[in-house]
C-alpha cells in the first residue's frame, strides 16, 4: 500500500560546492590510534578519525558568502574597518553596546572574570561550563550551580532544562549577600546539560530578582540561536516570532555577554566580550592589550571577523537552524530506534549518550564515558568526547567532582556532514551497545592540573 505523507521533511537550505576527503581505517589501526593515544578522543591525529564528531566547536563549513567576505579582511593592526563590520554585526543582531574581540571565548571568560571577580565572590550559573568556571576560579571566585534539578537528570523531558531554579539563588543571595555577587552566568543553550534552553519567561523572572538586587547578568552566548529555536518550537507566545527577534530579546534581559563565535558564528576561530557598561568595557581596553591584541583585533585576524559578520547574520536564519537542529533530531530518534539511552530532550549542539545507563556494570572512578567515547571510535573511526567525572574535574580542596551526569557527547558540526553519516554514526553506537557487557573501564595514569580532560591518559583495566 502507498505509504501517506504525516510529517514534511526538512532538508538543508544549501548545496555542496567542495568536498574533503576523509580516511577510512582498518580496526587494527583505530585500536593502536586509540592506545597510542591514552584512550583520549582528544589525543587522536584528527588524520586518523572517520566522521569527527569531537566538537561542534570551530569544525563549521563557511558559506560562498563567508568565504567571499573572508578575502576582504582588512589585516591593518589598528582600527581594521573588518573590526567594525563585526561590531556592526554584534549591535545589530545582538544588541549589545561594546565590543572587544578576543581569540575565542575563553579569552573573553579570562577578562570579564578578571574584572568583575574578587577573591571570595560567588558566581551562581545555570550550570558550569570547564572553561567558564575554570576562568572564575583563578579570579578568586566559586562558582554556584543554579540550574533547575531536571538538568542533572538525563531522563526527565522538561523542555526547559537551562532554566535557573530562582529558589537556588535566593538561597545563595540570602546566604552570602548580593554584595559578594558581581553577576549571574547565564548560558543560552546550556552544554553540560545536553545543548538545553532556558526560556524568556524564566531570564525574565531572573532579571527582575537580580535587578532587585543590583546584580549584574552575563550571558555566555555561544548557542544562543539555538536556544532561540527551541523557544520557537517550545514556548508558548514564541510559535511565530522569527529567530532573530528572539536572540535579540535574549540578550536585552542580560547585560554583557561572552561569546565563542566558534559555534553559532559559523566560523572556525574567535570570539568576543560585549558589554554594555562603558566602565567596564574601559578596562576590557586595558586588558585586552595585555593578553589578546589590540581592541580592535584581540587576536584573530581582519578576515576572521569579516567571517564572523556574515556568520552572525546567517546563524539567526530560521531554515538554517531548522535544519540544523533537524539534523541532531535525526541521529537522536535513530538512536533510539535501536534503544540507546541518551538524554532527552534531544539537544541543539549534539546527542548526549548516557554512559551510567549504557555500561551499568561500570562504577563512575572507571570511567564509563572515557570508555564508551574509545570504544565507539575503535568501532567505527568515529570520535566523539567525554562529558562526565573527567571534564567535570577537581574542586579547590583536589577531591573529584562526581557528577549526575556522565555522558558522551556526539557533536554536530554545523553544515559539515549529511544524513548518511548520521545514520553510520547510530550504528557504530548499537554495535558498541550489542556487545556492552564485554566492555572494561579505564584507570587514570596521567592528569594535568587544568581542564584534565584535554590532555589525561588511561589505560585499559584489565
Ligand atoms: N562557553 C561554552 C558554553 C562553550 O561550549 C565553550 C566551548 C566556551 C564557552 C569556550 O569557548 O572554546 O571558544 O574558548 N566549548 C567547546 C566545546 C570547547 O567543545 O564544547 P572557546
Amino acid at each position: 500500500m502507498a505509504k501517506t505523507i504525516t510529517k514534511r521533511s526538512w532538508a538543508e537550505p544549501y548545496r555542496m560546492k567542495m568536498v574533503e576527503l576523509l580516511k577510512v581505517t582498518t580496526k587494527p589501526q583505530r585500536m593502536k590510534a586509540m592506545r597510542d593515544a591514552g584512550y583520549n578522543t582528544f589525543l587522536l591525529h584528527a588524520e586518523d578519525v572517520y566522521i569527527d564528531l569531537l566538537t561542534d566547536s570551530g569544525t563549521n563549513a563557511m558559506s560562498d558568502q563567508q568565504w567571499a567576505a573572508f578575502m576582504t579582511g582588512d589585516e591593518a593592526y589598528a582600527g581594521s574597518k573588518s573590526y567594525y563590520n563585526m561590531e556592526k554585526a554584534i549591535q545589530k543582531y545582538y544588541g549589545y553596546r561594546y565590543v572587544i574581540p578576543t581569540h575565542q571565548g575563553r579569552g573573553a571568560e579570562h577578562i570579564l572574570s578578571q574584572i568583575l571577580i574578587k577573591k571570595g565572590d560567588y558566581i551562581p550559573g545555570n550550570m558550569y561550563f570547564t572553561t567558564t568556571r575554570l576562568h572564575q576560579e583563578m579570579a578568586g571566585g566559586t562558582f554556584v550551580d543554579i540550574i533547575v534539578d531536571e538538568a542533572h537528570d538525563p531522563n526527565s523531558e522538561f523542555p526547559f532544562k537551562g532554566n535557573v531554579d530562582m529558589n537556588k539563588l535566593e538561597a545563595l543571595v540570602k546566604k552570602v549577600g548580593a554584595e559578594k555577587i558581581p553577576y549571574v552566568c547565564i548560558a543560552t543553550n546550556v552544554n553540560m546539560a545536553g545543548g538545553q534552553p532556558i526560556s524568556i519567561k524564566n531570564l525574565r523572572e531572573l532579571r527582575e530578582f537580580t535587578q532587585k538586587h543590583g546584580i549584574r547578568i552575563i550571558h555566555d552566548m555561544t548557542r544562543v540561536a539555538e536556544n532561540a529555536f527551541f523557544i520557537q518550537q517550545r514556548e508558548s507566545g514564541y510559535e511565530k516570532a522569527k529567530i532573530a527577534d528572539i536572540v535579540k530579546e535574549i540578550c536585552s534581559l542580560t547585560d554583557g555577554a561572552t561569546m565563542s563565535s566558534k559555534k553559532d558564528a559559523l566560523v572556525n576561530i574567535g570570539g568576543f566580550l560585549a558589554i554594555n557598561d562603558w566602565e567596564i568595557y574601559e578596562e576590557a581596553r586595558n586588558l585586552v592589550v595585555a593578553y589578546e591584541g589590540l581592541h580592535t583585533y584581540g587576536g584573530i585576524a581582519g578576515r576572521d571577523m569579516e567571517a564572523i559578520a556574515v556568520g552572525i547574520k546567517e546563524s539567526l536564519s530560521d531554515s538554517h537552524q531548522k535544519a540544523r537542529v533537524g539534523q541532531v533530531e535525526y541521529l537522536g530518534e535513530k538512536m533510539l530506534e535501536y534503544g540507546i539511552p541518551l538524554v532527552k530532550p534531544f539537544g541543539g549542539h549534539g546527542i548526549f549518550v548516557d554512559a551510567k545507563a549504557f555500561l551499568p556494570h561500570l562504577s563512575q572512578d572507571e570511567f564509563p564515558a572515557q570508555t564508551l567515547a574509545a570504544e565507539i571510535y575503535i568501532d567505527s573511526g568515529v570520535r566523539t568526547m567525554e562529558r562526565g567525572i573527567v571534564s567535570a574535574g577537581r574542586n579547590s580542596k583536589g577531591e573529584n567532582y562526581h557528577p549526575n551526569l556522565e555522558l558522551v557527547r556526539f557533536t554536530i558540526p554545523r553544515r559539515v556532514y549529511t544524513q548518511a553519516h548520521m545514520d553510520v554514526v547510530a550504528e557504530s553506537a548499537a554495535m558498541v551497545y550489542e556487545r556492552r557487557n564485554k566492555i572494561k573501564g579505564l584507570k587514570m595514569v596521567y592528569e594535568p592540573k587544568f581542564l584534565r580532560f584535554f590532555q589525561a591518559r588511561f589505560d585499559k583495566l584489565k
